[in-house]
């Protein structure tokens, strides 16, 4: 099958082991990320959802196991080949991780210098584009100091979408957001799948977003994935796991 066929999952992980001394963290970890999805990871914290993720772009090497991003194996790839993978895949980091002492736009084009894009005209038309898709613009010389929560996160979105992955990976979009402001992260994200044909990847606790954005859902426990299948799917489950992580009730699971 060709690189680029639509067959191909856009991230297929098989038999991912990390530990890190006596902490096994990834077990075994076997997945795929579909073309244009938006898929939700969720599990307890600590369970190795951020850790999944940074095996995803290449900025960890696993013990043992293959990641193969659009059908390339980048688990052992050194770190100067992995450009293009990097380029392929926008990350949100959690807490937004913005510099401080640079400006929005500074923050936005920091990954466009990465690269090597000088031109100040292209660098600023680029950052204006994306201001307007996450709803922020003409905000290019705010500090992020001034900026409230949801903006930050903002913020780190068009820094996630502006060197135009093809799949993005969120963690933790809607960490201490309000309900509407959670929302309005919610329908971005949509958005970006929609308008844009981007792959989602979402890390987050925020099980009513979960169930407004995801199109899949992949539940990992004890290092494993433990459970996937749709919102629908998962509303119905009568494992009594996940029905506890779900209710926040872990009685029957402890009994
Ligand atoms: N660089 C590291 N060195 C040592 N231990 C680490 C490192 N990164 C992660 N861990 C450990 O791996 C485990 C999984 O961490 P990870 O951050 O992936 O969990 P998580 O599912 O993202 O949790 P949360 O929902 O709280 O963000 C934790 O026990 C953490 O302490
Ligand atoms: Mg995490």
């Amino acid at each position: 099958m060709s690189e680029s066929s639509p067959d191909v999952p856009l991230i297929r992980v098989r038999g991912l082991h990390q530990h890190f001394g006596d902490n096994h963290v990834l077990r075994g970890v076997d997945l795929d990320v579909h073309k244009g999805e938006t898929l939700c990871l969720l599990s307890s914290s600590g369970g190795g959802k951020t850790v999944l993720v940074k095996h995803m772009l290449g900025l960890m090497q696993p013990d043992k196991g293959t990641i193969e991003v659009d059908g390339v194996d980048i688990s052992h790839m050194r770190e100067r080949h992995l450009g293009p993978v990097r380029k392929k895949l926008g990350m949100m980091f959690q807490n937004s991780a913005l510099f401080d002492s640079m400006t929005v736009a500074q923050n936005i084009a920091f990954p466009l210098h990465e690269q090597g894009i000088k031109d100040i005209n292209e660098l600023n038309r680029r950052v204006s584009d994306v201001l307007e898709i996450v709803r922020l613009p003409g905000q290019e010389n705010k500090m992020p100091s001034d900026l409230s929560g949801g903006m930050k996160k903002r913020v780190a979105l068009a820094r996630a979408i502006v060197d135009r992955p093809t799949c993005v990976c969120y963690d933790e979009p809607h960490a201490g957001l309000d309900p509407i402001t959670a929302g309005s992260i919610d329908k971005l994200i949509k958005r970006l799948q929609h308008d844009f044909g981007i792959t989602n990847i979402v890390i987050t606790h925020e099980l009513r977003s979960v169930f407004r954005i995801a199109d899949r859902i992949i539940f990992m426990k004890d290092g494993t994935v433990y459970w996937q299948g749709t919102p629908a799917e998962m509303q119905v489950s009568q494992d009594p796991v996940l029905t506890s992580f779900l209710t926040g009730d872990d009685s029957e699971t402890h009994a």
